[in-house]
């Protein structure tokens, strides 16, 4: 006889008193194989540049890779996601996207050689090499031009294939550009070329950093006819389904910690793998909050990402993944 009125069921903490049937209540481990680090190429082969608004992330030239990766693939990077960062020309059609100078274009084979083992995904888009900054092509009038935009994005993804891409990740979210990508890898004779689509990319401010690090910021206007309102919830599995109608092989949900319902959902409703981009918005606020005392970075970083992976994501997009990888190990 126990005066304890709470019943048996409702008694919780034996099953998570000791570490080890702790460790049992844990339902997603987090390890080498789902993180992804975001690279970013400057044109200057011998750049290291330290960007401002994202500390401890610099934007590196083509000849400093091996001393950009050689640590976090000795601690067990497995994937970069590359952006390539031009100082130079940019124009209507974003010609520079894919020409003999890109960055990207000459940064991925280079990495093919100095790293065969690393999985290099190659992010798709025209607002780093547009004049006007949009993800998008513009009509004379003003108008967005959708058509002619996915047609420029799946040659761009061609390129990056033909240069050694293993996926394309087009992050540009307008309407049909992963059925453009898909035809034009087939064309070209890459059609076993996978595409991770950022199917729910959301406007959002969290992006920030991200624009002076690839120099991106659009020049007039914001970004909200093609990224999703924050909260449209319906409107996101609407991309999702769009996405993998037309043949997406990974989907992606961008930024991470504000939407993980949507990671919840999307693990729930589709078949292919999930990911989720923890932004640059997402790491300033950990790094600085950390900086400032508010709670030790290691804890901070681990509870978010093992939150993402709980969430569904088999995929982290992370800025600490050097980091995670060296606790990791
Ligand atoms: C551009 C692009 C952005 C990010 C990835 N690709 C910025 C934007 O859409 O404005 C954001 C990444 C980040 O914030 O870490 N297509
Ligand atoms: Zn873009």
């Amino acid at each position: 006889m126990t005066d304890d009125p709470l019943p048996f069921t409702h008694r919780l903490h034996p099953g998570y008193g000791h570490a080890l049937p702790r460790s049992w209540q844990s339902e997603a481990d987090l390890a080498p194989r789902h993180l992804v680090y975001p690279l970013f190429i400057a044109d200057d082969p011998s750049a290291c540049e330290d960007i401002k608004a994202m500390p401890g992330q610099s934007r590196w030239g083509e000849d400093r890779l091996e001393e950009a990766l050689h640590d976090v693939v000795a601690a067990g990077l497995r994937s970069v996601l590359v952006f390539g960062v031009p100082n130079g020309h940019k124009d209507a059609r974003a010609s520079a996207a894919d020409d003999e100078r890109n960055p990207v274009i000459r940064a991925l084979p280079r990495l093919r050689e100095l790293y065969p083992d690393l999985y290099l995904i190659a992010d798709v888009c025209l607002c780093a090499y547009t004049d006007h900054g949009h993800c998008c092509l513009f009509r004379e009038d003003g108008s967005m031009d959708n058509q002619a935009g996915i047609h420029r994005i799946a040659e761009i993804a061609s390129a990056y294939a033909r240069a050694g891409a293993h996926m394309a990740a087009p992050s540009d979210m307008t309407d049909g550009r992963v059925g453009a990508i898909k035809s034009a890898l087939a064309e070209t004779g890459f059609e076993s070329v996978p595409v991770m689509s950022y199917a729910a990319k959301f406007a959002s401010c969290f992006y920030g950093p991200f624009r002076d690090a690839a120099h991106s910021a659009p020049a007039f206007g914001d970004r909200r006819a093609y990224q999703l309102p924050p909260t449209a919830r319906r409107l996101a599995l609407r991309a999702m389904d769009r996405d993998l109608d037309e043949g997406a092989d990974v989907i992606m949900i961008k930024p991470a910690g504000p939407y993980l319902d949507l990671v919840r959902e999307a693990r729930e409703r589709c078949d292919v793998p999930v990911a989720a981009y923890q932004v640059s918005g997402e790491y300033a606020m950990l790094y600085h909050a950390a900086a400032a005392g508010a709670f030790e970075l290691r804890e901070a970083v681990l509870e978010a990402a093992g939150g993402i992976r709980r969430a569904g994501a088999d995929v982290i997009i992370s800025y600490f993944t050097p980091q995670i990888l060296h606790w990791l190990a």
